[in-house]
């Protein structure tokens, strides 16, 4: 079984960019924790980060046949990524929004997500874990109809 893992914008900077916020991992080292916890599961973690909205559009069209779910940090786009949506809508995948701040707390353009609504669920606010806390969830899921 296979699972995608998405990270959209500036996500590649993570561990240099505000580690206060977003903590002092690199994308790298998260991705690799994903793939150990999803090995535990029987579950392949398919990584792909880009800046660019489109080529996650394009990622998601390509893959989404062979994958049971997504788990995406949608970076800013979150927040006005309207393509984006209707690509997590469009594949019909169950997915997790996560994020590692807690994006309730902060500045109030963050607080609104155009995609949380079409979510299995949302995670924020628990740094890199939150990304193990959805591959466990999603795992549950998929695994409960098959
Ligand atoms: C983020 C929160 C977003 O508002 C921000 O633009 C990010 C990271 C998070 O993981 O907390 O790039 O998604």
């Amino acid at each position: 079984m296979r699972f995608l893992l998405i990270n959209g914008p500036n996500l590649n900077t993570l561990g240099k960019r505000r580690p206060e916020v977003y903590g002092s991992l690199a994308l790298g080292e998260i991705e690799e924790r994903v793939a150990q916890r999803g090995a535990e599961l029987g579950i392949e973690v398919r990584p792909f980060q880009s800046n660019h909205e489109g080529a996650i559009i394009d990622f998601i069209q390509a893959e989404a046949e062979q994958a049971r779910a997504i788990i995406i940090n949608p970076g800013a786009l979150t927040h006005y990524g309207l393509s984006l949506r209707d690509a997590l809508e469009g594949c019909g995948l169950p997915f997790i929004e996560v994020h590692l701040s807690n994006i309730h707390a902060r500045e109030p353009f963050r607080r609104r997500s155009v995609m949380a609504d079409i979510a299995q669920g949302q995670i924020a606010g628990q740094g890199w874990r939150g990304y193990i806390l959805a591959l466990e969830a999603l795992a549950a899921l998929v695994g409960e109809g098959s």
